[in-house]
């Protein structure tokens, strides 16, 4: 390991600029750099406050884990800019974040508030949701094959298939899907000149310039005052549904506020959306750049849950988290202050060839797959059964009526540092009758 430990600022640049996740390439370029020079290294980058790039597999694990060592909630929890920190704090009265939700907390509001929906979202009692779910992956099977051999499968199918059972478990009905769709793309595809509110470059790495600090808020504000309506409508008339859990929820024997409930809709919409067909789309994905892949697992659906798993290993959608340490420490051989700012590489930690062999190939049949792509520890993803199960069922659906697969035309990814994935995959396929 170098001796010096600031990271070089093209490999600082790699690593924050939103482009390089659109790019892809140039991106893993700089974390295999990082993993085998320089796996805990400082970016000094100007208008940025330090922090340390973890790369490897085994310290975004140890981190994690030390949830009072490194919290989530006392500086900003993604990536932001001194001026674009300077903005929100200006905005909300000091605190560093536009939003309050589970992602942003500590001990020990964290855990309390992750009680509150932790068994809905329990294994034993999603299952329950399995028909439904198969009935809309039926329909977005049904309809790929009305489309005539191609499409574009992220618009076409992996954008509103989850879209769907999300917007279903928070209780909204179908007509508001597109509004809610536009609204997650806004908020996540911030820097994306494609996906953001203004359809421009973003300034800067990100989304941390004034302006667009000022749409994230509109973006927000838009979803608080939709998620206001169906509080309201849960409290009046309770269902079994999650909305009903937010919306009826009680922290410390007292209602949980409005703010509170909508920060967390907000959360489950918003997680519970992009990346979740990010990764689906990159199953398909994976299965045109490896025909290889498509073969087997079209032999051997037992391999199907391997291949949602490679999937969200392969995309990593969730591109990084931020902590910051509460006391003086180390980790992989390295000193952390009291007070250090750190970024989480999840996309790094899932390609460490210490872990994973031949880690940029796709390979349903990968086993063990100890990616890390939903975190680890207190924070660990609440919705993942959810997700892989509604993966699964697609492709249950999909594959058997699946004869071909291949790239009509080049596959693109969104420009974003947070979350990201594909953003159009033109593929051409026969498909046989249901
Ligand atoms: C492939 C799909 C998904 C990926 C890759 C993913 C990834 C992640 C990651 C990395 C975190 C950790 C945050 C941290 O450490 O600070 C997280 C948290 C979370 N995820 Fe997911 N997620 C996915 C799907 C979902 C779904 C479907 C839902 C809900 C319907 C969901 C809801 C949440 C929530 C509520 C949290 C916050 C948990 C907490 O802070 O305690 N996610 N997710």
């Amino acid at each position: 390991m170098s001796e010096t430990i600031e990271i070089p600022e093209d490999i600082a640049r790699a690593v924050v600029t939103p482009r390089s996740y659109a790019a892809d390439a140039p991106l893993h370029e700089a974390l295999r750099w990082l993993r085998k020079n320089q796996p805990l290294g400082q970016a000094r980058l100007e208008g940025v406050n330090p922090f340390w790039v973890v790369s490897r597999h085994a310290d975004i694990l140890e981190i994690s884990r030390q949830n009072d060592l490194f919290r989530s909630g006392d500086l900003a929890t993604t990536f932001t800019t001194i001026e674009g920190d300077r903005i929100v704090r200006g905005l909300t009265g000091g605190s560093p974040h536009l939003l309050r939700t589970l992602v942003q907390m500590d001990a020990p509001d964290h855990a309390k508030y992750r009680v509150l929906t932790q068994a809905w979202f329990l294994p034993q009692n999603i299952r329950r949701l399995e028909d439904r779910i198969r009935q809309i992956a039926r329909e977005h099977v049904d309809h790929m094959a009305s489309l005539g051999g191609e499409c574009d499968f992220v618009n076409d199918v992996a954008l509103t298939y989850p879209l769907r059972v999300i917007m279903e478990i928070l209780g909204v009905p179908p007509a508001d899907e597109p509004r809610m769709l536009r609204l997650t793309q806004e908020l996540f595809g911030a820097a994306d000149p494609d996906l953001n509110r203004a359809r421009a470059a973003a300034d800067g790495a990100g989304t941390e310039g004034r302006g667009a600090i000022a749409e994230l808020q509109a973006v927000i504000a838009d979803f608080f005052m939709y998620f206001k309506s169906i509080t309201d409508a849960r409290k009046a008339a309770p269902g079994s549904d999650l909305a009903t859990v937010i919306a009826n929820g009680q922290i410390d024997g007292a209602p949980i506020n409005d703010f509170e409930a909508m920060s967390y809709y907000v959360i489950v919409a918003t997680a519970g959306h992009d990346t979740t067909s990010s990764s689906t789309a990159g199953a398909v994905w994976g299965m045109c750049e490896y025909p290889d892949a498509f073969a087997k697992v079209k032999a051997d659906p037992s391999l199907i849950p391997g291949l949602v798993d490679e999937a969200i290993r392969w995309v990593t959608p969730v591109k990084h988290f931020m902590r910051s340490a509460t006391a003086d420490t180390e980790v992989g051989g390295r000193k952390i202050a009291k007070g250090d700012w750190l970024w989480l590489s999840y996309p790094s930690g899932n390609r460490d060839e210490t872990v994973f062999e031949a880690p940029d190939e796709f390979r349903p049949d990968r086993s063990p797959n100890r990616h890390l792509a939903f975190g680890y520890g207190a924070h660990l993803c609440l919705g993942q059964h959810l997700a892989k199960m509604e993966m699964r069922i697609l492709f249950e659906e999909l594959l058997p009526r699946l004869q071909s697969l291949e790239f009509a035309g080049p596959a693109t990814r969104s420009e974003a540092n947070f979350v990201s994935g594909p953003k159009r995959l033109p593929i051409r396929y026969r498909m046989s009758p249901a």
